[in-house]
């Protein structure tokens, strides 16, 4: 099949990338030049493991294409997936101005049957936008063509996107059409051969199971961050009730970690969207305003924390921040705790030394130059190196080499031996033995 796919960041380059290597013909379609121009040539706008290997193969094998120009794309393609951004405008709405500019463009071209599938994360009604869309600049060239709008929401993990597409949990298709419900399954059915799992649902179905997986999960993890705030105050150990609930397989073990808050280009926007779609139809969402506070405060913990240690003194201190991407396995530091933590130790007057295995040059255009320049934020090479001579260590992100650290090293390097870990990372009585002062989340301190 030719298929095009317009939008070559996370969710376009992993889905073009896989679609390619189960023998389709694909053109990827960006906008910015400089990305299509690094991606003929195998530089990727993202690190994402094994992405680059199934990049390079198939544009190598002449199946996945790289492209600034739709039209060129058009005309070869009889299915377009439409994978471009839908960030949050000021009021906290999804801008979906790139989604419908896509969609004009396919009109502007379009010369055969074709179906436009919708894989960015978008409101519920969108598909009817698309389909206007496209019709408008078909009618303006005085073109008939017939074409089907699906939604099929996309569900891969950053860190973890080329495994889960190529080993999906479902595959959701809201279709209005047998045509259309038909050519889907046909692209889908090599990535779930050994289990059948495509659910078929209306178009309005599919764009709200998008934002209602993301909300569920970001409202558990708000709720376990609540239930952490109390562990805290009553002599609690939330790791313990982490474990107490989770064998219970109605709750399960999946996202009740309590931590220092969810980050990333999804939840963070998805919940913010949906209680904007609510009040646009006065309907109070009042858990989801809930889980936006609670993880909005729950990004300044770790501050706190550290500014109660220190009795609000933070003045010409230096702070270790191992951690910098919003989670493992990703250079991303959209809405990442690790930036709020770093730039309120800034404002108190501390300086901060951090470390991320794999953000450093994502970190490097995150925060003003200025900061680097006057030392006030370093970003080193080293975990070890980030901690000499530092006040405390914050760990921010759970980074595998973080998990089992050389204590005896990290007293030695450190100013004074105190931890806080913003996603309880360690067995308090262990780091009690190794002689550190210890702060987690919902912890017994
Ligand atoms: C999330 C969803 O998990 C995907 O299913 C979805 O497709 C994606 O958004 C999307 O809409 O594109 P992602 O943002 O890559 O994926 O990251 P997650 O692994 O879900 O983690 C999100 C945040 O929650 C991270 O900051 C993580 O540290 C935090 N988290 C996760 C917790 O604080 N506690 C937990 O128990 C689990």
């Amino acid at each position: 099949m030719n298929i095009t796919v317009v939008g070559s960041g996370y969710v376009g380059l992993v889905t073009g990338a896989c679609i390619a290597e189960m023998g389709n013909t694909v053109y990827c379609v960006d906008v910015d030049k400089e990305k299509i121009a690094n991606l003929k040539q195998g530089i990727l706008p993202i690190y994402e493991p094994g992405l680059e290997t199934i990049v390079s193969e198939n544009h190598a094998s002449g199946r996945l294409h790289f492209t600034t120009s739709l039209s060129e794309a058009v005309e070869q393609s009889e299915v377009f997936f439409i994978a471009v951004g839908t960030p949050p405008g000021e009021d906290g709405s999804a801008d979906l101005r790139y989604v419908l500019e896509v969609a004009r463009q396919i009109g502007d071209h379009l010369t055969s049957p074709a179906i436009v599938v919708n894989k960015s994360t978008v409101p519920v009604g969108t598909a009817d936008l698309v389909r206007a869309a496209v019709a408008e600049r078909l009618e303006a060239r005085g073109v008939d063509v017939e074409f089907s709008v699906v939604s099929n929401p996309e569900f891969l993990k950053e860190g973890a996107a080329v495994n889960d597409f190529m080993h999906p949990d479902r595959i959701v298709i809201g279709a209005d059409n047998e045509h259309a419900r038909q050519v889907m399954s046909r692209i889908y059915a090599p990535f779930i051969r050994n289990r059948p799992r495509t659910m078929f649902m209306g178009i309005r179905d599919a764009e709200m199971t998008k934002y209602a997986a993301n909300a569920m999960l970001a409202t558990k993890i708000s709720f376990m961050n609540e239930i952490a705030g109390l562990c805290e105050r009553l002599d609690v150990d939330v790791e313990n009730v982490r474990l107490g609930i989770g064998s219970d397989e109605r709750i399960g073990y999946h996202f009740i970690y309590a931590g220092c808050g969810y980050g990333g280009s999804c939840f963070p926007k998805d919940v913010k969207a949906l209680i904007n779609i609510a009040h646009q139809i006065d309907f109070e969402p009042k858990l989801l305003q809930a889980v936006e506070a609670r993880n909005e405060q729950q990004k300044h913990t770790l501050f706190d924390k550290i500014s109660a240690h220190y009795g609000g003194n933070l003045g010409g201190r230096t702070f270790a921040v191992w951690g910098l991407a919003f989670k493992p396995g990703t250079d991303d530091m959209r809405e990442a705790p690790s930036v709020v933590l770093i730039n309120s130790l800034i404002a108190a007057g501390a300086k901060v030394r951090a470390f991320d295995p794999v953000a450093s040059d994502t970190a490097r255009r995150e925060f003003p130059e200025a900061w680097f320049a006057e030392e006030k934020l370093q970003i080193v090479e080293g975990q070890y190196e980030a901690a000499i001579d530092a006040d405390a260590l914050c760990l921010v992100t759970e980074w595998k080499p973080f998990r089992r650290p050389d204590f005896r090293a990290l007293k030695r390097l450190l100013k004074t031996p105190l931890i806080i870990d913003g996603r309880n990372q360690y067995d308090t009585e262990q780091i009690a033995r190794e002689g550190f002062a210890y702060y987690g989340i919902g912890r017994k301190s």
